[in-house]
């Protein structure tokens, strides 16, 4: 028996969005289904940029939150370049579906990430290496979800050939949530820089 967990092809994510797909259960008791954008789900998407809170867009700022770029993802859909995992609930009496977290990978690296990590000596790969960018519905944080988000990340990424995780942009040291969340999950501190007026601190987190 072998202990290496079976690989996915990530040319496939998109036609068969089953494949990185899982369901968890919150710590509230209630069911989360964790899936990859589709490209019909713009509007979806758009709702859940948009009611994100001035408190969360201060420390996530990966692209804007706005309905033209959620227009735009679908519309360009590539999960081998971009996996944009997604948090479902049901809400109602009618069981509507509603994102409440949305986890962004690039299967690979950013030039100025890049950058940051050649001039601290550490060389990235973008064939093996990968970066993150998580966010949770303001009314989902610090309830677990993130947490079972990440997990369902940390098994899927190696099947999809990637051996080290690091933060798309760093986290702002002013974010003490974040880094205890990224801490607990196996990243270690490798730098720090000055940017958006704070100090920020790159990190990153083996694998396999
Ligand atoms: C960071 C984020 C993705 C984490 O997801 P989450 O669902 O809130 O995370 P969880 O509830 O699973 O875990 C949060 C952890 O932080 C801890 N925590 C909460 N507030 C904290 C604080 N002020 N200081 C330190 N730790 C804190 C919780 O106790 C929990 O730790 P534990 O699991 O060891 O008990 C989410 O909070 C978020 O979207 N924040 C706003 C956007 C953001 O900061 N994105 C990251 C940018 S780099």
């Amino acid at each position: 028996m072998s202990n290496v967990p079976m690989q996915i092809d990530p040319n496939a994510i998109d036609a068969q969005p089953d494949i990185v797909s899982s369901s968890e259960v919150l710590p509230s008791g209630q069911r989360v289904y964790f899936r990859p954008l589709r490209g019909d789900q713009a509007a979806e998407l758009g709702a859940y940029f948009t009611s994100l809170s001035p408190a969360t867009r201060r420390v996530y700022g990966p692209h804007p939150f706005d309905q033209e770029t959620a227009d735009g993802f679908c519309a360009a859909l590539d999960s081998t370049h971009t996996l944009r995992m997604l948090a479902w609930v049901e809400e109602g009496e009618e069981g509507v579906e509603r994102i409440v977290a949305y986890f962004v990978v690039e299967l690979g690296v950013r030039a100025g990430d890049r950058q940051r990590y050649e001039a601290l000596g550490l060389t990235l790969h973008d064939q093996t290496d990968c970066t993150l960018a998580p966010s949770v519905a303001d009314a989902y944080q610090s309830q677990g979800l993130g947490s079972l988000m990440m997990q369902h990340l940390l098994g899927l990424l190696p099947r999809l050939g990637r051996q080290r995780l690091l933060l798309w942009g760093g986290v702002r040291a002013d974010n003490p949530r974040a880094v205890h969340f990224y801490t607990k999950f196996g990243f270690r501190r490798v730098g720090d820089f000055e940017a958006g007026g704070t100090n920020n601190y790159d990190m990153i987190a083996d694998l396999c």
